[in-house]
């Protein structure tokens, strides 16, 4: 059976992709740079952050180009005054929401919010914080998980699941309420399902998950990103 290739124009320019790629798949491809957080290569995609919203046909519509499949002729575009306002929107709430305070945070330097918020000017947040009363888990040997600095991009959920096939990390409530657990709700430390590889830690973007005593920089540099994921995959994905 032969796929279909298909062209399309992202940002003016005239590129092509299989049917059932993805926008941000096609956009990669092409050294065309769309933001994400919760989309990680060899990872399946929930779609959940929306940094990577973009314009198609020039409807003022925005979609998430990590789950919208490419289609003949379509016209993609990945920036605007609209999706800039968008992008920001979203970088602020996500500072808002929890306590992410990058001066004291592990993660400083090497954190993949600190970058977003960079690269798109946000130097402040108009929004009222929240200032949530997180707590901080360090039952682990090894490990730390701090409710404060995570955003919930569920890398360390599917991470676990999909590759590790450990299944320890799970999402309980919802909305701003929600919070990654182990083993549907016991401290990290006495999880019976963790089997300590660290995937987890190796793939959060900020620094609510980390290793005791390493820096985020360290952790990096000893493991680089995905060559190791994909290096450790336990579980075998069809
Ligand atoms: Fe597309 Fe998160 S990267 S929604």
């Amino acid at each position: 059976m032969t796929t279909q290739v298909l062209t399309l124009r992202i940002d003016g320019r005239e590129v092509s992709g299989l049917a059932a790629e993805t926008i941000l798949h096609v956009a990669r491809e092409n050294d065309i740079s769309i933001p994400t957080l919760c989309a990680l290569e060899g990872l399946s995609t929930p779609g959940s952050c929306r940094l990577c919203m973009v314009q198609i046909n020039g409807s003022d519509k925005l979609h998430a180009a990590c789950v919208t499949p490419i289609q003949e002729g379509m016209v993609v575009t990945t920036q605007s005054d609209k999706i800039l306002q968008y992008r920001r929107a979203i970088i602020e709430l996500l500072f808002s929401e929890r306590n992410h305070v990058c001066a004291v945070c592990v993660a400083n330097g090497h954190c993949e919010l600190q970058d977003l918020a960079r690269e798109f000017g946000v130097d402040h947040v108009e929004m009222a914080y929240r200032f949530p009363a997180l707590t901080v888990d360090a039952s682990h040997s090894r490990f730390v998980l701090d409710h404060n600095r995570c955003v919930l991009c569920t890398r360390c959920v599917r991470v676990c699941a999909e590759i590790e096939g450990a299944h320890t990390w799970d999402i309980k409530h919802r909305g701003i309420h929600s919070l990654i657990v182990a083993d549907l709700d016991t401290s990290w430390g006495a999880s019976e399902t963790c089997t300590g590889c660290g995937k987890c830690v190796h793939v959060c973007p900020t620094g609510a998950l980390c290793e005791k005593g390493t820096s985020v920089a360290e952790l990096h540099k000893k493991r680089p990103f995905l060559p190791y994921l994909l290096a450790n995959r336990t579980v075998d994905r069809r």
